[in-house]
């Protein structure tokens, strides 16, 4: 009993401030049930409700979800239609529950691919929740970690052609100012669900000293106590950016091994 509740207070000391998800298995979970893919995308929004509560709920500050790709266009057309009207019908049904519920919408990614109908949603969520002061749900819509890299060497670019910048300024720090969820705490924990162990393109500017997370678990199945799970396994660990153990921790043993 002691050491449930020592867990209990370790893994509430440690939370993470921002958790990034691949929302993976959709088409699986679907078709272990003899169910078109579409059917597993549906389950999965309701799966994003679950979990977006739930960060809200242990007060985790910044939740980023993978939506769709920059590479998810590849799907079949029709496929790649219906997830954009469930975007559009997801983001309708649920902007007033998530306003009520305090939370910031934004999004990333490159939107111009987008239809003008969700583009205007998305800006609308987003100026309608701007003050909001609860969790910041991030969602990446057509967005890659490529794209992303490259957006902000263009406009890097920009700014020394005009002499806002000059080259040499241009260090770690100035570059990541230019990054998706430049303004946002760097994320500490990386989930992925549905079994590859694999980035796909996500955050890879943002990702360099994330601690990675690999859930056997398909996203519609995906629910509070997975994220728990994951919390727990986020604050055993031991976070060093380069440091040697003794000087994150000092005085704890030392594996000489
Ligand atoms: C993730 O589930 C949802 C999106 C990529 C939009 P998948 O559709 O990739 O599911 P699997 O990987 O085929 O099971
Ligand atoms: C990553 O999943 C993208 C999202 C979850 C939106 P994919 O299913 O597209 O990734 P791959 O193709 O298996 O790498
Ligand atoms: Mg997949």
């Amino acid at each position: 009993m002691a050491d449930e509740v020592a867990a209990l207070t370790m893994v509430r000391d440690r939370l993470p401030r921002h958790v990034v998800i691949v929302m993976d298995g959709n088409g699986r979970w679907a078709q272990q049930r003899a169910l078109p893919r579409t059917a597993g995308h549906r389950e999965g929004a309701k799966a994003v409700r679950r979990v977006v509560e739930a960060c809200a709920e242990r007060g985790i500050e910044v939740l980023t979800l993978f939506a769709f790709s920059s590479e998810n266009w590849r799907r079949p057309r029709p496929e790649v239609e219906i997830l954009m009207n469930l975007f559009v019908r997801t983001l309708r049904s649920e902007i007033r529950r998530l306003d009520a519920a305090n939370v910031r919408m934004r999004f990333i990614g490159d939107h111009r691919a987008f239809s003008p109908t969700l583009q205007d949603y998305m800006v609308k969520a987003e100026q309608r929740t701007a003050h909001n002061t609860g969790l910041t749900l991030v969602i990446a819509a057509n967005y890659g970690g490529r794209w992303d890299i490259v957006q902000a060497a263009q406009r890097i670019a920009e700014d020394v052609g005009a002499g806002r910048l000059q080259p040499g300024g241009v260090t770690p720090e100035t570059f990541h100012r230019y990054t998706s969820l430049a303004d946002l705490p760097e994320p500490d924990l990386f989930i992925r669900t549905g079994g590859e162990q694999r980035i796909s393109n996500f955050l890879l500017w943002q990702l360099a000293y994330t601690e990675l997370y690999f859930s056997e678990r398909l996203w519609p199945d995906f629910d509070a106590a997975d994220l728990d799970t994951a919390c727990a396994a986020f604050a055993s660990r031991q976070r060093r950016f380069g440091q040697t153990s003794e000087q994150v921790a000092p005085g704890t043993p030392v594996d000489d091994a």
